[in-house]
Order: structure tokens, then C-alpha cells, then sequence
């Protein structure tokens, strides 16, 4: 599935967002290395800690269906310029990113669009490789 196809998926389903207290709408769609595809979108919380990002509602619906690797990830929202994921969501996409090199297209309703690796939003990141002692 071409990037832009990928983008549209992260825009299609951030209407489903459910946002009452951020008015904040995002959706995230990932690219499995076999062209599955899988998205999400955030829901919040009145008690406002519980609210999961859309990038884990993608990787909630990724795993659940058998599949453990991230080949490429699209996030979108309404903002000045494209929207990055939180720190948390950078691990949880690390954890699964076939590699450093994945990219990730961050991107506004209007069009703006900036594409870094998962190495650049997460240098020197912790994951599955530092525990292969264990
Ligand atoms: N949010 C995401 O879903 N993904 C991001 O990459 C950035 C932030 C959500 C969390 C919360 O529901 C709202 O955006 C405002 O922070």
C-alpha cells in the first residue's frame, strides 16, 4: 500500500476518535511487512489518564490479529504542522518496528506531511534486543 494510501486510512478513521475532553481528534494507521493494514484512533476518559493514543489503538488491533511487526506507520490530526506521537507511543511503535529505519509520516488534515525514522523520534531507544540475555 503506497504512503498515501496509508495516510488516508489515518485520516478516515480519526473520525471515529472519541475526544470529548481534548476535542483532539487523531487516527494512526501501520503497514504490517506482509501489506496488512490496521488503524486507530484515540479515546479518551473522564478519568483522563486511562485515554489511550491512536497509534495504540493500531497496535491493539495489529496484535490482535496475529501480527507483531510495524513496516510503516501514518499518524494525522488537526494541527499547525504534523503531529508527532507522545513519548510513549514512540516505544510502543519501537517495539515492533522492523527496524530503526521505519518511517513514520506525520500528518495535517490540510496536507503537511514530514516523514523521520523511528530512530529519529527515538534515539537511543530501550527494546526487545537489550533483554536477549534475559
Ligand atoms: N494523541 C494521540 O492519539 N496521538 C498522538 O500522537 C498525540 C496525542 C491524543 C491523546 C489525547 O487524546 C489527545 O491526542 C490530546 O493529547
Amino acid at each position: 500500500m503506497p504512503r498515501a494510501e496509508l495516510i488516508a486510512a489515518a485520516r478516515a478513521i480519526r473520525e471515529n476518535a472519541y475526544v470529548p475532553y481534548s476535542r483532539f481528534k487523531v487516527g494512526a494507521a501501520l503497514r504490517t511487512p506482509d501489506g496488512a493494514v490496521f488503524a486507530g484512533c484515540n479515546v479518551e476518559n473522564a478519568a483522563y489518564p486511562e485515554g489511550t493514543c491512536a497509534e495504540a489503538g493500531a497496535i491493539a488491533a495489529m496484535v490482535a490479529a496475529g501480527r507483531y511487526r510495524i513496516a510503516e506507520v501514518a499518524v494525522i490530526a488537526d494541527s499547525p504542522t504534523p503531529v508527532t506521537p507522545c513519548g510513549g507511543c514512540r516505544q510502543k511503535l519501537r517495539e515492533f518496528a522492523i527496524s530503526g529505519e521505519m518511517p513514520v509520516t506525520m500528518a495535517t488534515l490540510d496536507g503537511g506531511e514530514l516523514t523521520l525514522t523511528i530512530a529519529e523520534l527515538l534515539p537511543g531507544a530501550f527494546g526487545p534486543n537489550h533483554m536477549q540475555k534475559a
